[in-house]
């Protein structure tokens, strides 16, 4: 039997401890109940896809994951085949690394798979197609989780996807990583970040989310916290912000992460 061809091209391999801290955390919290609602007999598969020059964001996720849900399996899937033999010696009991690409390689239908500053490095029509062909590989209600960030991951934004298509889009940063909102703009998934342009959506809730960071300055006397937190008060008036756990709300806000449903800031046309 001729070997299946990876879909995808090798990038660079740039990756780092505590990276994906963030959208580890946010995976948790949101699709943990998810990956426990696995029935009986089947452990919940989660891929961690382009992991990069080293094992590390895998191992990071399978363990926070394995707090949440002990039964969990992570692949790590890399298309490079030298940092698939690289991973190899830390496989362990519910970790593994194999070599693939979009295609998916795993024994059946990921409930979720994180694909972080994987799809930044191609272009904006192929993320799109990128985001359809990984969606059609997961599990019925499984979710894929697309995003970016900055090299230490202090700033970082992320999108979920279901089979029903794009459902949010999360922005999370470290109190002392930026100046303000908008600056996470560079950060932002391949599907949007050429639409940070007037008259699309991101935009203006990127400048909105500016001038309510600017009203709420007062309260920086309290901390950068207290005022990400009163400012995605103020946001809520005019934006759909989620407010309700688990996706929203002072609990969520107080970690410096803030989330939308897709539509509200995706791209006109
Ligand atoms: C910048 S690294 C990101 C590493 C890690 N996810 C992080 O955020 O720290 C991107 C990795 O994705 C891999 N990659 C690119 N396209 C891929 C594909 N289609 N399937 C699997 N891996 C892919 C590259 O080879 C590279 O190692």
């Amino acid at each position: 039997m001729r070997p299946v061809r990876p879909v995808g091209t090798v990038t660079r391999g740039t990756t780092g401890h505590n990276r994906l801290r963030r959208c580890d955390r946010w995976i948790a919290a949101v699709y943990g109940p998810l990956l426990r609602s696995a029935r009986a007999g089947a452990a919940p598969l989660v891929v961690d896809l382009g992991y990069g020059a080293s094992h590390t964001t895998t191992t990071e996720l399978f363990t926070r994951l394995r707090r949440v849900c002990p039964t969990v399996e992570v692949v790590g899937v890399e298309i490079s085949p030298e940092r698939v033999a690289a991973a190899k010696p830390y496989e362990r009991e519910g970790l593994t690394f194999v070599r693939g690409g979009f295609e998916l390689p795993v024994p059946r239908p990921p409930m979720i798979v994180r694909a972080f500053n994987v799809l930044r490095q191609y272009g904006e029509a192929e993320a799109w197609e990128h985001w359809h062909r990984l969606r059609a590989g997961l599990h019925p209600s499984g979710v894929l989780v697309e995003g970016t960030c900055s090299e230490i991951g202090h700033r970082a934004t992320w999108v979920a996807l279901g089979a029903d298509g794009p459902r949010t889009l999360t922005l999370a940063a470290r109190f002392t990583g930026f100046e303000r909102p908008s600056d996470l703009a560079e950060r932002l998934p391949k599907t949007l970040i050429h639409r940070n342009v007037p008259g699309e959506r991101i935009h203006a809730f990127l400048a909105d989310w500016d001038r309510a960071w600017a009203a709420c300055a007062s309260f920086g006397a309290y901390g950068t916290r207290q005022r990400w937190i009163k400012a995605a008060e103020l946001l809520s008036r005019d934006w759909p912000v989620e407010a309700t756990p688990p996706t929203g709300g002072p609990g969520r806000w107080r970690l410096g992460e803030l989330t939308l449903p897709w539509s509200s800031v995706s791209p006109r046309g």
